[in-house]
């Protein structure tokens, strides 16, 4: 009897979705429904849901998680000439929504343990030109927001919270977001819940989602008219994502619990090891990404790659990136940035692969040689 060839081990993604059969049931019982795809009733449940568990008056769904803080700046009437401070450690399309709109992104370096803007060095850029602060919540983690809205507000500035990553996390009971006149999120694949691509903007401001909701439909009052007294684009969602965002909801809890379990696994398994720095994470923040900050990441990256283990580099300081050269200087952003590794988080994942990838990482640095 010969014994059957043992499978290859499957690759580890660092990030997945994860879409079940109630997804496909519910899509398959959409599209037979004779719904016209495009948004509208079932668009409108998924707003209902997240408004509902963010605790906001109101929000507006639209095609991503970048256009969404283009159309926040607009309604609030932002653009050229304006100024507005962006973090350097974020995702490009955090300045990129600024640029959008024809204002210019100022970057202020960040500080740990949340890699979120320096409010310190926030001050010291305002110029007579700041009108908004774009505040990231990276990873889900959150400065203090009160202090953040009481800098806002004594500078008589925009508060848009760049809460991309943090659909999950909250400060003191309330839901990030929920701080700044507006909040922006993403449903893009790798976040916590996804739609494929898609974007919400959250806020208790009646006025600021009437305009939000004109800006993403060509400036029209309603669907179905075709006169215009606002200028808007087409940003607009689809009930074919909404049907699969309702069901992404309805597991957000679960999902949340698991990415925060996730990251203790991971903190604890990792905390022996002196070269990996973990950032000190509140109970009430639900990391996306478990992230690590090592010396040479690239080179635990090739390793752990070797061992069938995906991993990405943490993003760029935006400062380095050729289309935002910036004088000045980033000390923290740039040291950060340079040894960050994402690894594996999908919701999905099982403890026992997670004890896997901190078992190759202890292997990693017990048999490096030690540097100098
Ligand atoms: C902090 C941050 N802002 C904005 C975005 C852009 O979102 P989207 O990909 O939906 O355009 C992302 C996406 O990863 C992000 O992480």
């Amino acid at each position: 009897m010969t014994t059957p060839p043992k499978a290859a081990p499957a690759f580890i993604n660092q990030m997945e979705p994860w879409i079940d059969e109630n997804e496909v049931r519910h899509m398959t019982e959409y599209l037979t429904s004779g719904g016209w795809l495009t948004e509208f009733a079932k668009t409108k449940e998924f707003e209902g849901m997240i408004a509902q568990y963010t605790g906001a008056k109101h929000c507006v769904v639209v095609a991503n998680g970048t256009v969404s803080m283009s159309v926040a700046y607009w309604a609030w009437g932002i653009g050229p000439g304006d100024e507005v401070l962006v973090p350097d450690v974020t995702m490009i399309a955090t300045p990129n929504a600024v640029r959008l709109v024809g204002a210019t992104p100022v970057l202020v370096d960040v500080e740990p343990p949340t890699l979120c803007m320096n409010i310190a060095l926030a001050e010291r850029a305002l110029t007579p030109r700041t009108k908004a602060v774009a505040l990231v919540s990276l990873n889900g983690r959150a400065p203090g927001m009160t202090a953040w809205k009481e800098f806002c507000d004594a500078h008589g500035l925009f508060l848009m919270e760049d809460a991309a990553q943090s659909l999950g996390s909250f400060q003191g009971g309330v839901h990030l977001g929920r701080f700044g006149a507006i909040g922006s999120f993403s449903f893009s694949t790798p976040k916590i819940i996804t739609t494929g691509q898609g974007g919400a903007l959250i806020t208790d401001d009646d006025e600021l989602a009437h305009r939000m909701r004109k800006i993403k439909d060509f400036g029209r009052e309603r669907g179905g008219t075709d006169w215009h007294d606002m200028m808007g684009q087409n940003f607009k969602f689809t009930d074919v994502q909404a049907v699969l965002g309702i069901e992404q909801m309805k597991k957000l809890e679960w999902r949340v619990a698991r990415k925060k379990a996730m990251y203790r696994r991971y903190e604890s398994a990792l905390r022996g090891i002196p070269q990996v720095e973990m950032l000190a994470t509140s109970d009430e923040t639900a990391p996306w990404f478990a992230d690590i900050y090592v010396p040479e990441p690239e080179r635990l990256r090739d390793h752990l790659k070797s061992r069938m283990i995906g991993t990405r580099l943490v993003y760029p300081a935006i400062n380095k990136q050729s289309i935002y050269p910036t004088e000045g200087s980033f000390p923290v952003s740039e040291d950060y940035s340079s040894r960050g590794l994402w690894l594996p988080s999908a919701s999905s994942l099982s403890d026992d692969v997670i004890d896997r990838v901190c078992d190759e990482i202890r292997e990693f640095f017990n048999s490096a040689p030690r540097a100098g």
